[in-house]
Parts: C-alpha cells; structure tokens; sequence
C-alpha cells in the first residue's frame, strides 16, 4: 500500500482542530502508520517549501508554520497520495470545496490547516525528512476487510 505525509499545521493547533483531522482521517479508513508532534524551523522549512522559498511571502509562511508545534502524521492506504489530497482541498481555504478539510474549516490561503504530500515520489521524500525508520508501525487494523473489497486488498 501507498504511504502519505500529512502535518497538521499551527494554525489548526492553535485553534484546536487536531482531534477533527485525525478523526476524519479515521472515519475515512486511512491507517494511521506515524504520528507524533514536533517543532519545525527554518532550515527544515526551506527544505520542505524549497519550492516557495523565492516568493515573498516565504517569511510570513516560515513564521505561521513555527508558531505552535505541529503534528506529523504517516497515513497508508490504497491511493492514499491522491485521496488525502483530494480530501485536503485546494490551497486557498476560501476556494477548497466544501467537504474538504480546507473548505470546512479554513478562510487563508496560508492558514490553511493541513499539509498533503503532493505525489508518491514526494511522500516518500517528505516520510523520511520528518521520521525515522522505527517510528513508522507495519500493522493491519482487522477491520480491512470491511473498507477494500478483497480483491483490493
Ligand atoms: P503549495 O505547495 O503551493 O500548496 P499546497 O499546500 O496546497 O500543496 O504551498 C505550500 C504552502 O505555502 C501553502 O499550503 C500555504 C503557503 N502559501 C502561501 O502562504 N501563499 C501562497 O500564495 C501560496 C501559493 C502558498
């Protein structure tokens, strides 16, 4: 099974949404493989967002995203790059659809509560910059079967 990066940014931890993430994640069937919390800074900042560290709004995002620490999450699941995502919403909360984590409880752009790995190749990246090896659990929850037919499984 695919394997995806999630972190749970300040501005959903500040305003005490951890608990609505992790159990929509739950109720959706995603197993939750890693989970921890931490404080991120600059230099792994601007390894995370190297993409974005040219724009001028790098600063402010460097600030929003020390503000608390966060959580980090490992999610596994059959196209969980992709489904988690697509649960994210798009990037600025006032446009993600409703139903989406953004969509239902953000209005920024840059506040905008959880971070979703963009691609497989990517995931991988984004796991192994935020865990180590042994805080990533291979377990089966027993209730699989009742979320993937088996021939998905
Ligand atoms: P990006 O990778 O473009 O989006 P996404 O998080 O949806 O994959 O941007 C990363 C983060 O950078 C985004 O979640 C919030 C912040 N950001 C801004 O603050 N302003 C912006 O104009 C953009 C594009 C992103």
């Amino acid at each position: 099974m695919e394997q995806t990066l999630v972190i749970i940014k300040p501005s959903a931890v500040e305003r005490r949404l951890i608990g609505k993430v992790v159990g929509r994640i739950e109720d959706k069937g995603m197993i939750i493989s890693g989970m921890k919390m931490i404080q991120l800074d600059e230099r792994i900042l601007r390894e995370h967002y190297a993409h974005l560290v040219d724009r001028p709004f790098f600063p402010d995002l460097v600030k929003s995203m020390t503000a608390t620490p966060v959580i980090v999450m490992v999610l596994t699941g059959i196209d969980v790059v992709n489904v988690f995502r697509t649960m994210t919403g798009s990037t600025n909360g006032r446009k993600a659809a409703p139903g989406t984590l953004r969509g239902d409880f953000c209005m920024s752009g840059q506040a905008n509560i959880v971070h979703a790995s963009d691609s497989p190749e990517n995931a991988k990246i984004e796991i192994a910059r935020f865990f180590s090896p042994n805080e990533i659990f291979n377990y089966a929850p027993v209730d699989m079967s009742f979320f993937y037919a088996d021939d998905e499984l």
